[in-house]
């Protein structure tokens, strides 16, 4: 059985963006039996951008309940909370202590944080770039090497981190014995990134977002501020340089994208255009939207799957845990 895993970090309502790069392709491979797949929320990850707990508590149950409503197979999935697997913290400082601080000053997430300083001019191109923030990389290879991961599903954003587990696992590996699998980045390449509102990358950071169960009123709203260009009904438009049908193409079949196609050769309008897509999406998702009004209306429901999960998780962990402790020199847990 090949492993999977993937994790989403606990400081937003869920996009559509997450759903199609990460939440949607993870919950197809949760169906099929070749594959053992390991999903969790991130929520170590979330304290690196959030120190607001109520949200961070909020968002854990709202993303739980989305991969339950979108119908994730949890009698064949781990799914956990992050922070419910002690030992995934302990095996990051194990591998803090054998990454290089080269490695990290590499890091996206922190190149772009020294970045903004620097555009700033403000001198310290250190503010604001806490440790967590810092040890990002190392943390999230933790995630992944905790379980052995073969293949990581992540958005483009990610893959530089999956790299990085890689190198770090190596070091590992070199060091103290083949603990780990070396894990690679799985993208789906034609939905790798979904564009938001404004049409940069649908992104928490970008405040551009459409989150996947929004009301129906909201909804239909939200999609109607979707950015377009300015041609008028009746003339010719682009597709492929178009927010509204890329957000279409990643829900449709290629028969109903095709017509969607030819709808922009005879010059559809910009606000029937957003009518198909709100109507395409509502109808999409509105069975799903009720399971998940539901599960937000009965937590202790939710937290019972996650503690189930967890329980699953430490069946690995643990174990393998107490290998790392013996070979790095550390005396085992009583
Ligand atoms: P996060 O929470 O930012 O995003 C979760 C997943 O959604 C993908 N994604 C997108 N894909 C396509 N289009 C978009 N607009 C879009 N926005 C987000 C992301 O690439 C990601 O796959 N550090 C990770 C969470 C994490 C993790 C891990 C992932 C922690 N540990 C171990 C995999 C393995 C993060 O912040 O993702």
């Amino acid at each position: 059985q090949s492993i999977v895993l993937t994790g989403i970090t606990t400081t937003g309502t869920p996009h559509l963006g997450n759903y199609v790069g990460a939440i949607r392709p993870a919950i197809e491979a949760s169906r099929r039996h070749d594959v053992l797949p390991f999903y969790f929320l991130a929520d170590y990850h979330a304290l690196i951008k959030c120190q607001d707990p109520e949200r961070v508590n909020r968002s854990t149950l709202e993303i739980a309940a989305t991969w339950l409503a979108l119908g994730l197979d949890t009698a064949n999935a781990v799914f956990y909370r992050q922070s419910d697997v002690p030992e995934i913290a302990e095996l990051a400082w194990m591998l803090n202590c054998v990454t290089a601080k080269g490695l990290m000053n590499r890091a996206h997430a922190y190149k772009a944080a020294v970045q903004a300083n620097e555009d700033s001019g403000e001198g310290d191109p250190d503010k604001g770039v806490t440790m967590g923030l810092f040890n990002y990389p190392v943390l999230m290879a933790a995630d992944i090497l905790m379980f052995n991961a073969h293949k990581v599903p992540v958005g483009r954003d990610q893959v530089q981190h999956i790299e990085m587990a890689r190198d770090i696992a190596g070091r590992f590996n070199h060091l103290y014995g083949e603990h780990f699998v070396l894990p690679e980045a799985v993208i789906s390449e034609d939905t790798a990134t979904l564009s938001g509102l404004d049409g940069r990358k649908m992104s928490k950071s970008y405040d551009n977002v459409i989150p996947i169960f929004l009301a129906e009123k909201p909804f239909r709203k939200l999609i109607n501020k979707i950015k377009t260009n300015s041609l008028e009904p009746g003339v010719p438009k682009d597709p492929d340089t178009c927010t509204l049908y890329s957000i279409y193409k990643a829900f449709a079949t290629p028969e109903e994208t095709a017509a969607i196609r030819r709808r922009y050769e005879e010059g559809i309008g910009w606000g029937e255009m957003k009518g198909v897509l709100f109507e395409y999406l509502n109808e999409h998702l509105k069975a799903a939207r009720e399971r998940y009004d539901a599960l937000m209306e009965a937590p202790e429901k939710i937290e019972e799957v996650l503690q189930e999960g967890a329980a699953k998780a430490r069946e690995y962990s643990a174990p393998l845990m107490k290998k790392v402790r013996a070979s790095v020199g550390i005396r085992p847990l009583s």
